[in-house]
């Protein structure tokens, strides 16, 4: 049987770990043959540690065949020790009417640490997936904190607009959400992200041409992935949990394990393509082989759409600057 990974999560004891945590142990993200051994962080207050711990009690309880250890810890570098995978969910959440600059400083804090610590102790072939927001800025802060490791294996997680977006279009069109290629999202996790099915097809069919209609598109599905977040903070009382968990899961997934051919949507460090300066952490189509992934190039850019991806680089930019002081 397979030597087991070791896979850090941030924020264990949160909304979000508690929805990602089992996944992971019962072999959901890494393949039902790959034991797994989960190095948990939380921030040292008592009452963190002590959530952490009942989740621990729930972990053993599952007698997950695959669960080949658990650690719990209160800081990054024994967290990230030798970590073949690092999931940084730990974050200062936005409650209701917050703005997302306001978490800007708060969290380039964490990640700066957390990059460091990376740095020094991790695998030197860890895949970082920052989800506490704003992911790509705080993914962009822990990258330029770890300037040891391969600035390829930081990455952001755009897969739940990717997965919003898709569940909008098999809605829209009467087709099936696992009918669904060449879906991308560029740029920021944010409401200016942009959502692009020019190329997707659904069962086969265009879907560009099965809509059909451009004001839909910019009036209805845009809005309508881009703050389906604070749709679901309206309506829940609490952040998306279960859904972004599940989007973890598969980021994660499609990484390691390859898509096939498959488009998916993960926000990573870029090299110039499309335009995108050196190092932004960017929303871009990708397929993925043997752990690593590929943009897909090459893809025509109308006016609408440079229209979308500038506004979402400016406001990359807008936050990469505001944080620059701190690096
Ligand atoms: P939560 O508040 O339920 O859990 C966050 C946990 O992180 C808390 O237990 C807290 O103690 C812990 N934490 C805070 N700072 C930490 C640190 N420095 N080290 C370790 N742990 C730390 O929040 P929830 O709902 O689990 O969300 C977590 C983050 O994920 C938030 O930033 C949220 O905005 C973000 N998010 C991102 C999405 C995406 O698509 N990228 C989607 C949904 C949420």
């Amino acid at each position: 049987s397979k030597k087991p990974v070791r896979v850090a999560v941030t924020g264990a004891a949160g909304q979000i770990g508690y929805a990602l945590l089992f996944r992971i142990a019962s072999g959901e993200m890494l393949g039902k043959d790959q034991p797994v051994i989960l190095q948990l962080l939380e921030i040292p207050d008592e009452k963190a540690q002590n959530a952490l711990k009942g989740v621990i009690m729930e972990l053993e309880d599952c007698a997950f065949p695959l669960l080949a250890g658990i650690e719990a810890h209160s800081d990054a570098e024994s967290a990230f020790k030798n970590t073949d995978y690092a999931i940084l969910v730990g974050a200062r959440p936005r409650g209701p009417g917050m703005e997302r600059k306001d978490l800007l400083s708060a969290n380039a804090q964490i990640f700066t640490v957390q990059g460091k610590a990376l740095n020094k102790v991790a695998s030197r072939n860890v895949k970082v997936l920052v989800v506490g927001n704003p992911a790509n800025t705080n993914a962009y802060i822990a990258m330029k904190s770890a300037p040891d490791l391969p600035r390829e294996n930081f990455t952001a997680m755009l897969r739940l607009d990717h997965n919003r977006a898709a569940s909008q279009i098999a809605a829209k069109t009467g087709g099936t959400v696992g009918g669904i290629e060449k879906l991308t999202v560029w740029g920021n996790h944010s409401p200016t992200m942009y959502a692009d099915y020019r190329f997707a097809t659904i069962d086969g069919k265009n879907v560009k041409e099965a809509i059909n209609d451009d004001v839909w598109n910019r009036d209805t599905f845009l809005p309508t992935v881009g703050k389906r977040g604070a749709a679901i903070i309206a309506a829940r009382g609490l952040s998306s949990a279960a859904s972004a968990a599940n989007a973890a899961i598969d980021h994660m997934r499609d990484w390691a394990l390859g898509t096939n051919g498959k488009w998916v949507t993960m926000g990573i460090p870029s090299n110039g393509e499309y335009g995108i300066p050196k190092d932004v952490i960017f929303g871009f189509p990708v397929t993925t082989e043997n752990g690593k992934y590929k943009i897909v190039e090459g893809l025509p850019i109308d006016a609408f759409s440079q229209e979308r991806i500038d506004l979402t680089l400016k406001e990359l930019t807008e936050e990469q600057d505001g944080v620059k002081h701190l690096l």
